[in-house]
C-alpha cells in the first residue's frame, strides 16, 4: 500500500472545505483559551494553523526544527487545536516528572479517539483512567507480571521463536511477522488465557492489521487525520483502512470475551478477561461504574496492542542495528558467551552481569526513539509552567525523540554508542533521560513487561544464531520507512545462522 503519496483532487477540494469548518472552531477555540498564557509559537493561519510549518511525513523533525526557532517550549496549532510542544530534556523533564500530575492527562488523538471513545486505559482521562489503570496493574501483577512466571513465560515463547527461525534453514526471510506472533503470545496468555499457535490464521489476520496500522498511523496519512479528523472522515485514503482494521479487532476481542462468558467459573478466574468479567458482575448495579462491555474490549485493545507493536518493532530495529555495527554485536556475543554460555536459556538475572548487553540495549531504544512524541498529554487543570499558564485541558507534545538527542545529555547524539549507558569502569549506568516509555503518572503500563521481553528474545536469538545481512553493513540504512505515531524500520530480509 501506498502511504505516502499526496491526496486526490476531490480530497484537496474537500480539505478546502475542511479548512472553513476549522476557521471556525479556530475561533471557538481562541475562546478556550483565552484565559490561558500559552508560551508563544509560530503565528497559526485561521484556517490551517501551523500546517504549513510543519510536514506530516515527519512531524517529530519539524517540530524540533521550530525548536530552534522558538525555543524549548513553545506552542503550534494543528488546525484549530493550539498544543504546547516540550523539546529537550529540561522541558519535559520540567513538565512530566517535576509536576507531574498537572501533566498526567491524556491529549486529543482523533486516529484513536474514532475508536475507542475515551475509554479503556490509554485514551481516558481522570476518575475513568485511574480506576482502569490501578485494576490493570494490579491484575497483570496476579497474573505473574514482573515475576519469574512471566520470565519463565518469556522464555518458552523464546524457544518457540528459535525454533521458528530454524525452520529457514538459513535461507532470507523477513522477521516481521515471527516475531510479532511471539511477542503478542506474551501478553495474549494473560489477556485471553491462552497463546497463539504460530500457523492459526485468525491470529495472523490480527497481527497483519496491527503492523498495518501502525505503519498508517505512522504516515502521512495517519498524521493528516490527526489534524483534520473531520475532515479526513470524509476523504477516502489509506487512513480509512486504519478504521476497518479497529472493527476487525474488535470483532475478534468481543468474540473471545464473549467465549469467556460461557466458560467462566468466577471463582477461578483464568486470566485478565475473567477478571474484568467477575468485577463487571460485581458492580453491575452501580449506574457510575467504569466495568463495562465497551471498556473491557478497550482495554483488552490496550493490552494486546501495546503489548505487541512496540516491542516487537524494537525487536526488528535491533536485528538491524546489530547488522549494521557488527564490531557492537560481537562485544554483545562475548559477554553471552562469558555469562550465559550455551548450555542453560537467557534468565533476567544474567542482566546484571551483562552491563554492555544492557548498555547496548538501552541505546538501541535510545537511538530509534521508537514513539518519538509519545503519546500527546493535556493538563488536568490549568497550569502554570515556567512564565506561562497553561488553561486546563491544553494538549502538551512531549518531543521523546529530542531528550534522546539532547546533547546536554548525550555525547554525540546522532551516532549509535553503547558508551552512552556505561561509566567509566565500563559499568551500566542508566539516565534519566532515556525516555522510551515516558516519564511521570502516565509511563508506559507495559515498561516492565517490555524490557523482559527485549532481554530475554534477543539473548535468546543471540544465543543460538548469528545475524547475517544481505547487503555489506555500511549499506544498510537504519531510516525508518514511516515516521509519525512510530518510528517504523525499513522492511529487510536477513539469515540466521546457526552458532
Ligand atoms: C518497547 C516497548 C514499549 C514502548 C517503547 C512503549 C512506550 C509507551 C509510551 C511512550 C506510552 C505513552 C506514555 C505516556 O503518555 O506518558 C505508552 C503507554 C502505554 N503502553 Fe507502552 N510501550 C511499550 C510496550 C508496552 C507493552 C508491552 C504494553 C502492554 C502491557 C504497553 C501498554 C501500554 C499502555 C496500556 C499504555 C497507556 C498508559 C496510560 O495511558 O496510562 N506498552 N507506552
Amino acid at each position: 500500500m501506498e502511504l505516502s503519496g499526496a491526496p486526490s483532487a476531490l480530497g484537496l477540494a474537500l480539505l478546502l472545505a475542511g479548512c472553513c469548518l476549522s476557521g471556525v472552531l479556530w475561533l471557538l477555540a481562541g475562546a478556550r483559551h483565552g484565559r490561558g498564557r500559552l508560551p508563544p509559537g509560530p503565528p497559526p493561519l485561521p484556517l490551517l494553523g501551523n500546517l504549513l510549518q510543519l510536514d506530516p511525513r515527519a512531524m517529530h523533525r519539524s517540530l524540533e526544527k521550530l525548536s530552534q526557532r522558538y525555543g524549548p517550549v513553545y506552542t503550534i496549532h494543528l488546525s484549530s487545536l493550539p498544543c504546547v510542544v516540550l523539546c529537550g530534556y529540561q522541558a519535559v523533564k520540567e513538565a512530566l516528572v517535576d509536576q507531574a500530575d498537572d501533566f498526567s492527562d491524556r491529549g486529543d488523538f482523533p486516529v484513536f479517539y474514532r475508536f475507542t471513545q475515551g475509554n479503556g486505559i490509554a485514551f481516558s482521562n481522570g476518575e475513568k483512567w485511574k480506576v482502569l489503570r490501578r485494576f490493570a496493574l494490579q491484575t497483570l501483577k496476579n497474573f505473574g507480571m514482573g515475576k519469574s512466571s512471566i520470565e519463565e513465560r518469556i522464555q518458552k515463547e523464546a524457544q518457540c521463536l528459535v525454533q521458528e527461525f530454524r525452520k529457514t534453514g538459513g535461507a532470507p526471510f523477513n522477521p516481521i511477522n515471527l516475531v510479532c506472533r511471539a511477542v503478542s503470545n506474551v501478553i495474549c496468555a494473560v489477556v485471553f488465557g491462552n497463546r497463539f499457535d504460530y500457523q492459526d490464521s485468525a491470529f495472523l489476520t490480527l497481527l497483519d492489521h496491527f503492523n498495518e496500522n501502525f505503519k498508517i498511523m505512522s504516515s502521512f496519512w495517519g498524521e493528516l487525520y490527526n489534524i483534520f479528523p473531520r475532515l479526513m472522515d470524509l476523504l477516502p485514503g489509506p487512513h480509512q483502512q486504519i478504521f476497518r482494521n479497529f472493527e476487525k479487532l474488535k470483532q475478534f476481542i468481543a468474540e473471545r470475551i464473549h467465549r469467556h462468558q460461557e466458560t467462566l467459573d468466577p471463582t477461578a478466574p483464568r486470566d485478565f478477561i475473567d477478571c474484568f468479567l467477575i468485577r463487571m458482575e460485581q458492580e453491575k448495579q452501580d449506574p457510575l461504574s467504569y466495568f463495562h462491555m465497551e471498556t473491557l474490549v478497550m482495554t483488552t485493545h490496550n493490552l494486546f496492542f501495546g503489548g505487541t507493536e512496540t516491542t516487537s518493532t524494537t525487536l526488528r530495529y535491533s536485528f538491524l542495528i546489530l547488522m549494521k555495527y557488527p564490531e557492537v554485536a560481537a562485544q554483545v556475543y562475548q559477554e553471552m558467551d562469558q555469562v550465559i554460555g550455551s548450555e542453560r536459556p537467557p534468565c533476567l538475572a544474567d542482566r546484571k552481569l551483562m552491563p554492555y548487553t544492557d548498555a547496548v540495549i538501552y541505546e538501541i531504544q535510545r537511538f530509534i526513539s521508537i514513539l518519538p512524541m509519545g503519546l500527546p498529554r493535556a493538563v488536568t487543570r490549568d497550569t502554570p509552567f515556567r512564565d506561562f499558564l497553561l488553561p486546563k485541558g491544553t494538549n502538551v507534545i512531549p518531543l521523546l525523540s529530542s531528550v534522546h538527542y539532547d546533547p546536554s545529555q548525550f555525547k554525540d547524539p546522532n551516532s549509535f554508542n553503547p558508551a552512552n549507558f556505561l561509566d567509566e569502569r565500563k559499568a551500566f549506568r542508566s539516565k534519566e533521560a532515556f525516555m522510551p516509555f515516558a516519564p511521570g503518572k502516565r509511563i508506559c503500563l507495559g515498561a516492565g513487561l517490555a524490557r523482559m521481553e527485549i532481554f530475554l528474545f534477543l539473548t535468546t536469538l543471540l544465543q543460538h544464531f548469528t545475524l547475517q545481512p544481505l547487503v555489506p553493513p555500511a549499506e544498510i540504512d537504519l531510516a525508518p520507512q514511516c515516521t509519525g505515531l512510530g518510528n517504523i524500520p525499513p522492511a529487510f530480509q536477513f539469515q540466521v545462522l546457526p552458532r
